[in-house]
């Protein structure tokens, strides 16, 4: 059987328009360091990852006068589309110089600084018998509206409902195809799950923590801040 290496893609090319601030979002200050640091940092020095791509966008600025992973010889560089899923297919065209189709892609926000070394550890260990790939997920806490025109047309069954984070893992071939697919049908996907899911696929969801928020807004992010440190301390005290 053949060995399948997991590899690492970080799409980092977004402006962070919703947050709104002067500098795009993975790139603010999260006690002492940048966002994208926290993403990064979470799989470097992880036993079982080969290897991580960043994508850019053309104007950054930021990455190499702030990322401790800017001179990292296991960091590639990628450049960055116009929407997500077309850096996501820039990086995984950059990662397949050195990966087999067959190898595993754990794609990750640069945006999710609080991603648990459990979760982490769990969604691999899934991975061992998965046929199709799989994602972090959350059980949803609130009951959900769809709306109409400011009204309620429909309440959605709570318990059949998920939020999809990341990493989101799947063979790169498998992911490739997908996004090209996706894109051929003119259809902007907002995670890589719904790619494989438009080829017929089912992901497995994983159930991981909710503290692997992604800074989206203002307030996400003293929230994340408040992860991290707990996350410290908990570790402090086993
Ligand atoms: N991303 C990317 N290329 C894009 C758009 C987004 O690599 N063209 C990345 C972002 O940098 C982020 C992740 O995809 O790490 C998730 O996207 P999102 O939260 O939507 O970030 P932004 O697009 O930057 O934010 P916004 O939608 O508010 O502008
Ligand atoms: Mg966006």
């Amino acid at each position: 059987m053949s060995h399948r290496r997991h590899w690492v893609l970080i799409p980092a090319a977004g402006v962070g328009k919703r947050f709104g601030a002067a500098v795009p979002k993975q790139y603010l200050e999260l006690a002492g360091r940048p966002v994208i640091d926290y993403a990064i940092g979470a799989f470097i020095g992880h036993p079982a990852i080969a290897g991580c791509v960043v994508v850019l966008g053309s104007d950054d600025g930021w990455w190499d006068e702030t990322s401790r992973y800017a001179g990292n010889a296991r960091v590639l560089r990628a450049p960055g589309g116009a929407e997500r899923c077309h850096s996501v297919r820039n990086g995984l065209d950059a990662l397949a110089g050195q990966a087999a189709d067959d190898d595993w892609v754990l794609v990750h926000d640069a945006a999710r600084p609080c991603l648990r070394r459990s979760d982490l550890d769990r969604l691999l260990a899934a991975l061992a018998d998965e046929p199709v790939g799989a994602l972090l997920a959350v059980p949803i806490a609130d009951t959900v509206k769809q709306a109409q025109a400011g009204r309620v047309a429909a309440t959605l069954p709570r318990s059949a409902l998920w939020r999809a984070y990341t990493p989101q893992a799947f063979p790169l071939g498998l992911l490739r195809s997908a996004l090209a697919h996706a894109e051929q049908q003119d259809l902007i996907v907002t995670d890589d799950a719904s790619a494989v899911e438009l080829l017929g696929h089912r992901p497995a969801l994983i159930e991981g923590s909710t503290d692997n928020i992604k800074i989206t807004r203002p307030e996400d992010l003293p929230l994340a801040a408040f992860f991290l440190n707990r996350q410290a301390q908990d570790q402090a005290t086993c």
